[in-house]
């Protein structure tokens, strides 16, 4: 893939954020192209979550640009948010169904919200339809969440994401929890809604097996920027301490993940 050649859909440039006096970003570069699946690592808390609210505006940023399709996310007006929350769908890292409401009334749910004025039932519950059949949930529709496990859940948020037809996917910590079973057929899903559908993914993950299977691009964060950025491959060659702590699960004696990372 050219992809330095190719105009990034999504990009962060010299983006800096801090809560009070604790710094998060301090000089964040990210480009995310067309088409491609990235992978987000980094120690718990080093700002994963924060990166992915940035883009959606849920978070607003210091100092910076944060651009999708060439737009400025920070000065976006009320609507213009909207209307990106729809084309750049966030997979929520507890991705957390309403109780009390079936599966399928949840996977309708940002439609309804969204496509109220535009959308009959009858257009609404054959997205609902395709999107759980996507996910292997036909036939689900009528249950409530708690009769799921825990991976039907998973997928039953992933369905409910796919519905809204989004040109992006952010999935925060999409295997967290789940048993290897369950973890395998979340990467296949996340492989087939790249290949199948040419969504454009950011997938943020602490699973190297998960990012490993389902990426063109890795990145790792640390300190605060973009410490690591290459293929699958490139990750598994290089002989950089961070990323080799990380990779590989190491515990280098005296030290932690922080103390490695440069800057
Ligand atoms: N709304 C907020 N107000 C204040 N501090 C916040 C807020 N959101 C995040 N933070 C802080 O920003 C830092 C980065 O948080 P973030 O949730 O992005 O971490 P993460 O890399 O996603 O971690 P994990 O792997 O545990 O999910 C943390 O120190 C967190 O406490
Ligand atoms: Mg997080």
């Amino acid at each position: 893939m050219a992809e330095n050649a190719a105009k990034p859909i999504i990009s962060f440039r010299g983006v800096k954020k801090s809560f009070g006096d604790k710094v998060v970003y301090d000089g964040l570069d990210v480009d995310v192209f067309r088409g491609e699946t990235l992978s987000v690592l980094g120690p718990s808390g080093c700002g994963k979550s924060v990166m992915l609210k940035m883009l959606i505006g849920l978070i607003g940023y210091d100092e910076g640009s944060i651009t999708f399709d060439g737009r400025e996310v920070n000065v976006m007006s009320r609507d213009d948010l909207s209307q990106l929350r729809v084309r750049i769908a966030y997979l929520f890292q507890s991705a957390a169904l309403f109780d009390s409401m079936t599966v399928e009334d949840n996977v309708a749910y940002g439609l309804r919200e969204r496509f109220w004025n535009t959308m009959s039932d009858d257009a609404i519950r054959a997205r609902v339809e395709k999107s759980l059949a996507r996910v292997g949930l036909e036939g689900t529709g009528s249950m409530m969440p708690a009769d799921l496990s825990g991976g039907m859940r998973k997928r039953a948020g992933l369905a409910r994401t796919l519905a809204l037809e989004p040109d992006v996917i952010l999935y925060d910590e999409p295997t967290t929890g789940l048993d290897p079973i369950n973890t395998a057929r979340i990467n296949a899903l996340i492989l087939t809604i790249q290949k199948e559908l040419g969504i454009t993914s950011v997938v943020v993950t602490h699973d190297m097996g998960t990012a490993f299977h389902v990426s063109n691009r890795m990145l790792m964060l640390g300190r605060g920027r973009v410490h690591f950025v290459g293929s699958p491959e490139e990750f598994h060659k290089t002989r950089d301490p961070y990323v080799r702590a990380f990779v590989e699960g190491k515990v280098i004696e005296g030290t932690t993940l922080q103390s490695l990372a440069p800057h």
